[in-house]
């Protein structure tokens, strides 16, 4: 083990270690298939999967049913254990597959783990208590646990004091199924204009883990998955960030929208996703035919003085 390793995995946390272990195991191994590279496949028109996927989830699943046999499993790629436990692992194993493929080193391991108590409804969501991301390509571990904190290789981490989006750093990310039915680039576009700049890095997780940590001061996203978010969310709030959906509700697991911040910007992003569903206050930038003619004009302007 690793020295950033060890310090990865620091007393008071519970499940934490365990899982943090298994997915710097998962991460060697997507580490080694991203060296050799690998081919890919199309679960849709620009939804890719690669033998890494499936093979790292299959080992997830594995060491998950050695170290917590009660433990149920819902993965991305298609693992569905146990699920009328009272404990739920949400486990993505690449997150970030586009980027795996084409050999862009931002992706990682995600595993949330969800408490539902007994007697629960099926589509009720129960209590996020861990979560667990590795970023393979930088050896770094973000882990937390309810009521215990965020650490970020063994460091307790915090969200950013960033008080205004006007000096925010933000991200998002866009679906690779129905891609015309998605609005995002308008909220791309308008919050780009807003803030410090809007990064598109293409993990959801990673990008969730670096609002916990103060990299990024808030993130937004339509049509994530548990898989997605469930770590993540975790991080967040264990970090004192907050996390909804673009309409202040409490985060739900099955939702259709996440924004998560330090906190601080919350109620300014909020303010203008209900401005910008409204179709208010839209800051126009110029179509590109009205720039083509603009520099048409300009064009004809200095040849005519020539
Ligand atoms: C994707 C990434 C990406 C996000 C997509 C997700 P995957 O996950 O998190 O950042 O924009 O919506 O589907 O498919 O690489 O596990
Ligand atoms: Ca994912
Ligand atoms: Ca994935």
């Amino acid at each position: 083990m690793t020295g950033a390793a060890e310090a990865a995995i620091q007393t008071g946390f519970v499940f934490a270690p365990q899982a943090a272990e298994i997915a710097r195991e998962a991460g060697a191994r997507l580490r080694e298939y991203f060296v050799q590279g690998v081919e890919t496949e199309y679960k849709g028109d620009v939804d890719l999967v690669t033998v890494a996927d499936r093979t790292v989830e299959k080992l997830i699943r594995g060491r998950l049913g050695e170290v917590f046999p009660e433990h149920g499993i819902y993965g991305e790629e298609g693992t569905r254990e146990r699920l009328d436990g009272e404990y739920r692992w949400y486990v993505d194993p690449l997150d970030g597959t586009t980027n795996f493929a084409h050999g862009f080193p931002q992706f990682c391991v995600s595993m949330g783990l969800e408490h539902r108590p007994k007697g629960i409804k099926p589509e009720a969501d129960g209590t996020l208590v861990a979560g667990v991301i590795y970023d393979p390509m930088r050896d770094e571990l973000f882990a937390a646990e309810r009521g215990r904190g965020t650490q970020v290789n063994g460091k307790p981490a915090r969200v950013s004091r960033v008080a205004t989006l006007a000096e925010a750093l933000l991200a998002t990310g866009f679906p690779s199924r129905k891609r015309h039915a998605s609005p995002n680039i308008h909220f791309y576009h308008e919050f780009t204009l807003r803030s410090h700049g809007v990064r598109r890095a293409g993990s959801a997780a990673l990008d969730l883990a670096y609002v916990a940590c103060g990299r990024l001061d808030g993130f937004w996203e339509f049509n994530l998955n548990p898989w997605d978010t469930a770590a993540g969310i975790l991080l967040v709030e264990e970090a004192g960030g907050r996390v909804t959906d673009f309409a202040r509700a409490h985060y739900r697991l099955a939702s259709d929208e996440i924004l998560a911040s330090n906190g601080l910007i919350h109620e300014e992003l909020i303010g203008f996703f209900e401005d910008m569903f409204a179709g208010r206050d839209l800051a126009p930038i110029p179509t590109p035919e009205e720039f083509a003619r603009a520099r048409r004009n300009r064009e004809q302007g200095v040849a005519n003085r020539e």
